[in-house]
């Protein structure tokens, strides 16, 4: 591994005709395979799962989120712990989001200012301040193999001088990150390219943070509700000024087309609450893509979610067992999520196996072909 950061990216294969790629990426807790999907885990936990679960999954990597982790259980007690992973007793990779972000997302009440983002407790109301120099003391107690900068994130629709603003403090807070980072040796901070959906706000960011000496970089203020065609616009510029021997993390992506189409455009990581969310409404995933398992049609059908899936869900419960107990939340939750992260698994697996295999066009036109059917 090399000595100045935490990571190593070995590319194995490269589409002739796209941008993707297959590396391994070797962090100090696992190696990962990429393009992978991290599913998110918020309090040291995803809902409903145990680690072991996960691994069983053939899950690689997972998420778990900075505001949340230093509310509670809070630094000293992850000092005390030796870390996330010892805490939670998950031995593989794990990356950890600044905090900003959920602050601004979750809580509206966030003010950002040049010192960090201002936001009032959700326990008791107190105000708080998060600062670039904070997030990066908690992610140290984390202990996480990737860390992310403290960003300014506007809303993807956002228009005029707050997004060049945004994009700017973003730069400033990474530097700010950078100096604040105590253990270079074991984890890996990431800087987050920012610039709303201005192709020359995005080039100048992405110019100026790979600038910087970073492990690796990520794509963020995206998939906010924009235009797919604004998105992915984004993405394939951004990826253009990446360097290529640093793993590309896009931000907050997790539907099934954007993961398909973003490693099309070159991007190794992704992340997202949604197939884990969705499944505790009762919503599963399958390649034409979802079932409401709360609705009428499926109270006597007696198929498996999808027959060709091998998770545990689909080898042991039918459709209509999920209906019927779709209302007790905890065990159809646990059901559906094992099925969805598995979903999710799945289609990383065939996808990096096609462009092993040399045919991701013909796994692009295939999986768009049955999610997408023509109407004839
Ligand atoms: N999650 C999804 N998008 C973003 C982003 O732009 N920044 C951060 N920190 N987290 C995200
Ligand atoms: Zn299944």
């Amino acid at each position: 591994m090399a000595a100045k950061h935490a990571l190593s990216l070995k590319i194995l294969s490269e589409c002739p005709t796209s941008k993707a790629r297959v590396c391994k990426l070797v962090l100090p807790h696992h190696t990962v395979d990429t393009p992978v999907f991290m599913p998110v885990g918020t309090q040291g936990t995803l809902k409903g799962m145990l680690p072991a679960q996960l691994e069983e999954l053939d899950c690689q990597i997972i998420l778990g989120n900075t505001y949340h982790l230093g509310m509670r259980p809070g630094s000293e007690l992850l000092d005390k712990a030796d870390g996330l992973h010892n805490f939670m007793n998950w031995k593989r990779a794990l990356l950890t989001d600044s905090g900003g972000f959920q602050m601004v997302s979750l809580l509206k009440l966030a003010e950002i200012t040049e010192e960090g983002v201002k936001f009032q407790s959700p326990h008791d109301g107190r105000e708080m301040l998060l600062t670039p120099e904070h997030s990066m003391a908690i992610q140290n107690s984390i202990g996480a193999d990737i860390m992310m900068q403290l960003d300014d994130v506007v809303h993807s629709t956002t228009k005029g001088p707050r997004v060049e603003e945004a994009m700017y403090r973003s730069i400033r807070w990474l530097d700010r990150c950078m100096k604040a980072h105590k253990r270079t040796d074991c984890q890996n901070l990431f800087g987050i390219v920012q610039g709303g959906l201005d192709p020359e706000l995005r080039k100048i960011c992405v110019q100026e943070m790979t600038k910087r000496d970073l492990p690796g970089f990520a794509i963020g203020g995206l998939s906010g509700g924009e235009e797919k065609a604004h998105f992915w616009r984004m993405v394939h510029l951004s990826t253009d000024y990446l360097p290529k021997n640093k793993p590309r993390y896009l931000m907050g992506v997790g539907y099934a087309v954007d993961l398909v189409v973003c490693s099309a455009l070159g991007c190794d990581m992704y992340d997202c609450v949604f197939p884990t969310r969705t499944a505790r409404f009762g919503s599963a995933l399958v390649p034409t893509g979802q079932l409401q398992l709360k609705n009428k049609q499926y109270a006597r059908d007696f198929r498996p979610i999808d027959e060709d899936c091998r998770c545990s869900t689909c080898a042991r419960y039918a459709r209509a067992y999920l209906h019927s107990i779709a209302t007790q939340e905890t065990v159809a939750c646990h059901l559906v999520t094992v099925h969805n992260i598995a979903y999710q698994m799945n289609l990383m697996r065939t996808l990096r196996q096609s462009i092993l295999e040399g045919h991701f066009p013909q796994f692009v036109q295939d999986f768009m072909d049955t999610m997408y059917p023509s109407k004839d």
